[in-house]
């Protein structure tokens, strides 16, 4: 099948990367890219697993995406976030280092798409309740933590992230 180009911005760094028009934006940043921190598990939109944040002008303040449902050429041209994109500077994110501390990792194949979730969650909504956050993460799924602590960790990130701010 006949490729064409496309640009991508992911984590910063500028791409131009030849896709068959069939590639999923998914397994052009795992296969192509060789960024193999979005997961598949579903390939079909219902776990999450995929979520990468999306920026552009419209889309100002990062929109979530299923990666495995997303065509690479529909994203040509945009600023895609992956979990690899979040530390800075060698410090986790806040999202990640609560997600240690609170324990809400287990095998860890969720944890890309749910960190990604929160985050794009917590640009919208500095302050979510428990029942925004349960929102918030309603598209991303987990085998093995029953989500409390996946809970408490987006709350607490929601907490130190308003207390860095001040
Ligand atoms: S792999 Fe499950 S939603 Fe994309
Ligand atoms: S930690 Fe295993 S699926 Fe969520």
């Amino acid at each position: 099948m006949p490729k064409h180009l496309i640009t991508l911005t992911v984590n910063g760094h500028p791409y131009e990367i030849a896709v068959e028009p069939r590639w999923t934006l998914l397994e052009t940043v795992r296969e192509q890219l060789g960024l193999t921190g979005s997961k598949e598990g579903c390939g079909t939109g219902d776990c999450g697993a995929c979520s990468m944040i999306l920026r552009g002008p419209q889309d100002e303040r990062g929109r979530l995406v299923t990666s495995c449902l997303m065509l690479a050429p529909e994203a040509d041209g945009r600023e895609v976030l992956t979990i690899e994109g979040l530390a800075r500077n060698g410090a986790l994110h806040p999202v990640q280092q609560a997600f240690i501390d609170a324990g809400g990792v287990q095998c860890g194949f969720c944890t890309p798409g749910m960190i990604m979730a929160a985050t794009a969650l917590l640009e919208r909504n500095q302050r979510p309740t428990l029942d925004e956050v349960r929102e918030g993460l309603a598209g991303n799924l987990c085998r093995c933590t029953g989500y409390t602590k996946i809970y408490e960790a987006v709350t607490t990130a929601a907490r130190r992230m308003l207390e860095e701010a001040r």
